[in-house]
C-alpha cells in the first residue's frame, strides 16, 4: 500500500528548492532546542541525547527481539544513529560477546546492547550478560521491563551510560531518581508492552518533559521525520523506533514480514495479555485470534500457560525469521499504518534527517508570520 503523502510530497517539493539554494551557507539556530549544521550536504542535529552516546543523529533503534542482531546494530551506527544488539536474543552471555565481537567488525562507530528485564519462562543469568556488555567495551546500555536499579553501580562504574526504557512519568522519574542518564518513553500506540495506562505520547511525551531533568527519546508511532520534529516539539531530544527498523533491507528478518508492514494499516494491531497485566501490542493473525479467544472465554481466570505455546519467544521467532505469518503472536506498533516502503537504514534515517530540516526550516518557519 503505497500512499502519496501530502506533507511528505511538498517536503520532496521543498527539497528540489532548498536543493536549488544550496549554497545557503549560514548556520541557524532554530528555536526547538536543537542547532543543526550542515555536514557532508546532511544536516546533523545536535541534542543532549546525541551528545551522551557520541552519535550523530537522535535516532535509536529500539530493542528487537529475534531482530536487533549484529546486522541491524552495525548498519544503524554507520547511518549516525545509536543501534542496540538485543541482549536476550542472544541464547548465552558468551553468545551475546561474540555478537558485540562481530558487530565491531561491521562498524567503528558507537552502538549499544539491550538488557530487557520482563517476567519470562526462564530467568537469564543477568549478571553474567552484564560481564559480556561491559568485557566486550559497549559503552551504551537500553535497559527495559522492571527496575535496573541492582545493575546500575556495575554498569555506571564500566562508564556505560544507561538508558531505559519506561511508559509512565512516574517510571520516568524513578529511572532519574536512581540515576539513569536517559528515559526512553513509550506511548501507548508502541510495538511490544506499552504498560498499563494506556496513555499516547501526544500527552504522555509533554507530561514526562514537565517532570524530567534527564534528556528523553520518543519511542511508540515513530516513523519518520514528521515523528521526530513532533517528538522534538513535545520536549524530547530524539526519537527510538522499534516496527519502522523491521521493514528496512538489513533487518534480518524474513521478506514476507517486511511486506506485511508495508501491507498492514494502522487499525491491524492488537493487545493481548491484558489481564495478565503484561499487555502486548502485537500484529493480528490467527494465533492472535486464538490468543484473544481463550482471553475472552477464560476472562480473569486465564493464565499465562493457557497461551504460552502463542506467545513464547521461541514462537514468534518462526514469524520474524522463518516468515510463518500465523505461527505466534509477535510485536507491533500501530505504526505500521505509516510504513510503505523497505529501504536501507542508511536511506531510512538520511530521509528522515533532511526532511526534519525541511518541516522544520520549512514549514514550521515558514508559518511563523513574526
Ligand atoms: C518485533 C519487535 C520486538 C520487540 N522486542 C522487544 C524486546 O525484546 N524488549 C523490549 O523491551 N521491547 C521490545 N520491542 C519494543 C521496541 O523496543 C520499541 O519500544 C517499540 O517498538 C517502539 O514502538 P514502535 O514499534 O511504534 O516504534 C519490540 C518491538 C518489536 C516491533
Amino acid at each position: 500500500m503505497v500512499m502519496a503523502d501530502p506533507i511528505l510530497c511538498s517536503l520532496q517539493h521543498n527539497r528540489a528548492e532548498a536543493g536549488a539554494a544550496a549554497v545557503k551557507p549560514a548556520v541557524k539556530p532554530l528555536k526547538l532546542g536543537v542547532h543543526t549544521n550542515k555536514h557532508n550536504g546532511q544536516s546533523i542535529m545536535k541534542t543532549r541525547i546525541t551528545e551522551l552516546f557520541g552519535i550523530k543523529y537522535p535516532i535509536i533503534q529500539g530493542v528487537i527481539h529475534y531482530v536487533g542482531y549484529a546486522e541491524l546494530a552495525s548498519a544503524v551506527a554507520n547511518a549516525g544513529g545509536l543501534g542496540l544488539i538485543t541482549g536476550l536474543t542472544q541464547p548465552t552471555p558468551e553468545a551475546l560477546a561474540k555478537e558485540i565481537a562481530r558487530c565491531r567488525t561491521m562498524t567503528d562507530q558507537p552502538f549499544g546492547v539491550n538488557l530487557t528485564f520482563l517476567p519470562s519462562f526462564k530467568k537469564p543469568p543477568y549478571p553474567e550478560y552484564i560481564d559480556a556488555i561491559i568485557e566486550g567495551g559497549v559503552k551504551a546500555v537500553e535497559t527495559a521491563g522492571r527496575n535496573p536499579e541492582v545493575h546500575l553501580p556495575r554498569l555506571k562504574a564500566a562508564g556505560i551510560k544507561v538508558i531505559h526504557k519506561c511508559t509512565s512519568v512516574r517510571h520516568a522519574l524513578e529511572a532519574e531518581r536512581i540515576g539513569c542518564d536517559a528515559v526512553s518513553v513509550d506511548g501507548f500506540e508502541c510495538g511490544g508492552h506499552p504498560g498499563e495506562d494506556d496513555v499516547p505520547n501526544m500527552i504522555l511525551l509533554p507530561r514526562v518533559a514537565e517532570e524530567l531533568k534527564i534528556p528523553f527519546v520518543g519511542s511508540g508511532g515513530m516513523a519518520d521525520a514528521r515523528s521526530l520534529v513532533a517528538a522534538l516539539a513535545l520536549g524530547a531530544e530524539g526519537i527510538s523506533m522499534g516496527t519502522r527498523f523491521v521493514a528496512t533491507k538489513e533487518a534480518p528478518v524474513h521478506e514476507t514480514v517486511k511486506h506485511a508492514l508495508v501491507e498492514a494499516d494502522l487499525l491491524q494491531t492488537r493487545l493481548i495479555m491484558r489481564r495478565l497485566r503484561n499487555t502486548e501490542r502485537v500484529l493480528t493473525n490467527q494465533a492472535v485470534d486464538e490468543i484473544l479467544r481463550l482471553e475472552e472465554e477464560k476472562d480473569e481466570a486465564i493464565t499465562i500457560a493457557d497461551i504460552r505455546p502463542l506467545v513464547a519467544g521461541t514462537q514468534s521467532r518462526k514469524v520474524l525469521q522463518d516468515g510463518e505469518m500465523d505461527a505466534a503472536a509477535w510485536s507491533c506498533g500501530m505504526v505500521a499504518g505509516l510504513i510503505h516502503d523497505i529501504p536501507t537504514v542508511k536511506e531510512l534515517i538520511d530521509r528522515i534527517m533532511s526532511d526534519a530540516a525541511l518541516l522544520i526550516r520549512g514549514r514550521l518557519e515558514g508559518m511563523l508570520t513574526a
